[in-house]
């Protein structure tokens, strides 16, 4: 029996394109991929530690992320911890079918949240972390992303 999946597929790593602006975002937003990732790259028998810290850390990162919006008196953020809820419960569904022997279903969850990530990023958490930078230094943030497309550098050059 195998106990390490491929690597195909199986790789969640962070890109600039995820950086909204606002740092302590950005920073559990970094870690947020690495335990999504440390799931994808365990072995059956590390299944239940990595996501017990995957777990850990939703918890604390979507907590954080529903205070800010509170405290701040954030419009509109419902949907947004709705959708904080929801992950959070399906994150502990997932630990419930692994503590039963279930490991493999730890790692659809990981792929779903790769999946699920880029997308709440750009729609929900980049308003608040532009709302952040408002409250917090008084204008929206500047995002400086390394693009490091290859050929990119020269059709920047060749444009000015
Ligand atoms: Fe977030
Ligand atoms: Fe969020």
């Amino acid at each position: 029996m195998s106990s390490t999946p491929p690597k195909t597929d199986a790789e969640f790593e962070w890109t600039d394109a995820y950086a909204m602006g606002y740092g302590p975002m950005d920073e559990t937003h970094e870690e947020f991929v690495q335990c999504v990732n440390a799931v994808l790259q365990a072995s059956d028998d590390d299944i239940p530690a990595r996501l017990e810290e995957l777990a850990q850390h939703s918890r604390e990162h979507f907590a954080e992320e529903d205070r800010w919006m509170t405290e701040t008196d954030f419009p509109a953020r419902e949907c947004h911890m709705n959708e904080h809820a929801a992950v959070l419960q399906s994150v502990s569904e997932v630990q419930a079918l692994v503590s039963q022997g279930h490991r493999e279903i730890a790692r659809d969850l990981a792929r779903e949240l790769a999946r699920w990530f880029p997308g709440h990023t750009d729609y929900l958490d980049s308003a608040l972390s532009h709302w952040m930078c408002k409250q917090t230094i008084g204008g929206k943030p500047v995002v400086l992303r390394r693009d490091i497309r290859s050929g990119k550098i020269d059709e920047l050059l060749a444009e000015s």
